[in-house]
């Protein structure tokens, strides 16, 4: 990938894939229900978080005062509307298959639409003024949010050992795609947030919630799924996660502890980490991508 050179900038645009999860074993990572449903966490976590990206963003939009940033914007909200539900695709499968997701999925929901939703400030002194502080500050948690993202994206590109362990082809094409995506995008919400406010102090406050809210709703995640795996209850050992980076390549628990480090330095930018060369590459190789395409895209 070093070869490659990197554009400066690529137009963002939905891709409207499908996928057909009919033949999707329950552990498709096979004989490994750990790797299996910590992967499978994303599945519970994304479809109401970028739900909840594309109302925000969709807020922001009338505060950008940069036509170029108001068209990344757009892109950013059509991608994320895209994979919210195609995440959820999965979730009526493993629904239809005996594992229902709700009681956890439930609680996420709960956490994006009521917790982090909107506030009414009617009656209050200058409620136009919170409401955009308020929104800035969200926008400051999703530009955390997108730097984890794009970290994963970047991992699940670059994960042939799940390929050799024989990983089901269409669920690595749904994160390869997914994740293709976000490193292709993974700038946008950073700079909408540098564009409204930018203060630094506000972004890393934001990243010292985001960090460890996302590591204890992942660990909680592959906890509620082995508990309630159809093919019999399990818990995680401590030893899962090294197993995982032995076998798979994948980072190990240290290093993606570590990945939120670079997001404090004041002169962060996400286009320093992550190849949107590499990202276009998969694109155009991906056959959710590819299929969307000859049907016309959108
Ligand atoms: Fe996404
Ligand atoms: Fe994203």
């Amino acid at each position: 990938m070093d070869e490659l050179e990197e554009p400066d900038r690529v137009s963002l645009r939905p891709r409207d894939v499908e996928f057909d999860w009919s033949a999707l074993p329950m552990h498709w990572i096979p004989g490994d229900p750990y790797t299996t449903h910590l992967l499978n966490v994303l599945h519970l976590l994304l479809p109401e978080g970028e739900r909840w990206f594309v109302r925000l963003f969709t807020q922001a939009l009338p505060m950008i005062r940069d036509e170029r940033l108001a068209e990344e914007v757009r892109g950013f909200i059509g991608q994320e509307a895209v994979h919210a539900e195609s995440h959820q695709g999965v979730l009526d499968h493993f629904t239809a298959h005996g594992l229902d997701p709700e009681p956890y999925v439930g609680q996420v929901r709960w956490l994006f639409r009521h917790a982090l939703g909107e506030r009414d400030f009617t009656g209050r002194r200058n409620p136009e003024r919170r409401r955009e502080e308020r929104l800035i500050e969200q926008v400051a948690g999703v530009a955390a949010i997108e730097h984890f993202t794009a970290v994963l994206g970047d991992m699940i590109l670059n994960s042939p050992g799940l390929d050799a362990a024989g990983a089901d082809p269409t669920m690595l094409d749904l994160l390869r795609w997914h994740g293709a995506e976000e490193v292709e995008h993974r700038a946008v919400a950073f700079d909408l947030y540098m564009h409204l406010d930018g203060r630094y102090w506000r972004r890393a406050k934001l990243m010292l919630v985001v960090a460890p809210g996302m590591l204890a709703l992942w660990i909680k995640g592959v906890r509620f799924l082995m508990a309630n795996d159809p093919t019999g209850r399990r818990r995680p050992r401590l030893t899962d996660p090294l197993r995982a980076t032995r076998r798979y390549g994948l980072p190990g628990p240290g290093r993606l502890l570590r990945s939120f480090l670079p997001y404090l330095r004041r002169d962060y930018h996400p286009s320093q980490h992550g190849s949107t060369s590499q990202a276009v590459a998969y694109l155009a190789s991906s056959p959710a991508a590819k299929a969307a395409d000859e049907r016309g895209g959108r």
